[in-house]
Parts: structure tokens; sequence; C-alpha cells
């Protein structure tokens, strides 16, 4: 089931991003105080990287063992590696370049002209990354991540689960996805039971152009866009600015 929606509004997009940040710094120490290691899952677009260019930019940076923390991508674009439109590459550049990360505990999606001959193969050796460090007994074999961001679409998607996808029913953790309606067309993408293995799920939106998506989104009843479908076990936040929350449902 999960932890219903808390909405968290703030001024603008700037605010938005500093005050995810300052969130996520203290999430992930709270978490490596608590277990000893922090586990994230990143998203892509434009408010998502700017929250990680406010992290980097963070007086408190340092409360976070870097070295101790477990990066992961709920989507990415199967481009060339060095192509600007991968979510890897311009989250190394907002932050992972930044701080001491160990690389052994970066797990990049595939990548077009990488190890995997096609997008599928590169879900398939995406799951079985995940599966190597699932949590015992879990529902699905991927961590118990401690936070993971989702963006969202003007049409409502996060990570690359678009409306009316069939990437929405799959039970499977991780697939390959083609023809997005968000250029570019071929992705990978964590699945509704990967993204519900998270204990807190952020949703992140800036602008009036995702008003539409926020309320649909945070409407009661049957999920009405793939936003609508996501929880995590302990927490489930939607941090917006005022433009972006301007049609939200009452209360
Ligand atoms: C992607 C993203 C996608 C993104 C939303 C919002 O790879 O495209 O993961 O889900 O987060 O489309 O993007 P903007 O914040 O740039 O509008």
């Amino acid at each position: 089931m999960g932890a219903p929606a808390e909405i968290l509004v703030h001024r603008d997009a700037t605010v938005l991003a500093r005050t995810g940040a300052a969130r996520l710094v203290v999430s992930l120490a709270d978490a490596q105080a608590a277990r000893g290691s922090a586990s994230i899952v990143l998203t892509g677009g434009g408010i998502g990287g700017a929250t990680l260019r406010a992290v980097a930019d963070s007086p408190a940076i340092d409360a976070v063992d870097w070295s101790r923390v477990d990066v992961w991508w709920g989507d990415e674009r199967f481009v060339p590696r060095d192509d600007p439109d991968r979510n890897e590459g311009q989250a190394r550049a907002a932050l992972l370049d930044h701080v001491d990360v160990d690389e052994a505990r970066v797990f990049p999606m595939g990548w077009l002209g990488g190890p995997d001959s096609s997008p599928k193969d590169a879900a398939d050796r995406y799951a079985a990354l995940l599966a190597d460090r699932a949590t015992p007994n879990s529902a699905t074999p991927v961590p118990e991540f401690d936070v993971l961001l989702l963006g969202l679409g003007p049409d409502g998607h996060i990570a690359s689960l678009f409306p009316g996808a069939p990437a929405l029913e799959e039970k499977r953790p991780v697939v390959a996805v083609h023809n997005s309606p968000k250029p570019p067309p071929t992705r990978v993408s964590l699945t509704y039971p990967a993204i519900a293995a998270a204990r807190e799920v952020w949703v992140i939106a800036a602008g009036e152009e995702k008003a539409d998506a926020v309320s649909q989104g945070l409407a009661a009843g049957p999920p009405q866009v793939p936003a609508a479908g996501v929880r995590g076990s302990h927490r489930t936040l939607w941090l917006l600015d005022r433009a972006a929350a301007s049609r939200r449902p009452a209360r």
C-alpha cells in the first residue's frame, strides 16, 4: 500500500531545489547513522539536476560519507555514454564528480555501444545488479532504497513510465522502453515494483506546466497518471513549487 502522499510547497524552483537538497543531505546522513550506509535513486530532468547541483553547493554536504552511498538511477536514456542526454552524465556533472563516491557503489544503467547489446539486455543486467544487492525476503529483488527521486512529466510520467505504456503493468523491476513520447525514444526504467521498494519516494516538480500532472497525480480515486501510483514504504513526498502546486486538489 505504501505511505500516503505528503505535499510540501516552496516559493519557486530555486527554493525547491535548495530545500530538496537540504532534505536529501539530512536523509542520507540519517540513513548512514541508522544503517551504516545509504542508498539513493537519481532521476533525470531539470529540477532533478538542479537539486543535485544544490546538494553539491550544500554547506552540510560533508554530513554524508559519500563513499558509503549506493547510487542508482530510476531511468536512463539508451544513448552513447558521452551523449549529453545521459542522466548519468548529468548527475556526475551536477554532483557525483564533486563528492568522494566509491565507483564500486555507483550503478549507471547501460548505454548504446556499451556492454549491453540492446536496451532489454541493459534492463536485464540492471535487474541482476539490483538482485545481487536485494534486501533479503523483499517482494521485489531490489535493495530497500533510502530515497528514490522522481521528476514529473507534464503528462504525469515518472521515470520512463509513460501514460498507457505496457511498462506500467510490468512485474519485473527493470524494463526497456521504446518509442518514449519524451525524446530520446529508447530508455531503460525501473518499474512500479522496484519504485515501491524504496523507503521514501520523492516526486519533485516545478513550473506551471506541471500543475495538471500534479493535480492528476494527487487526485483521489483510481490513478489517472503514472505518478499517481508511486508510494514509498515509509514516506511519499511531493516536493513542489507554488506554480506546480497551483491546481493541486484540496485535501
Ligand atoms: C527522464 C526523466 C523524466 C523526468 C521528467 C521531468 O529521463 O527524462 O527521468 O522522468 O524526470 O520528464 O523532467 P523535467 O524536470 O526536465 O521536466
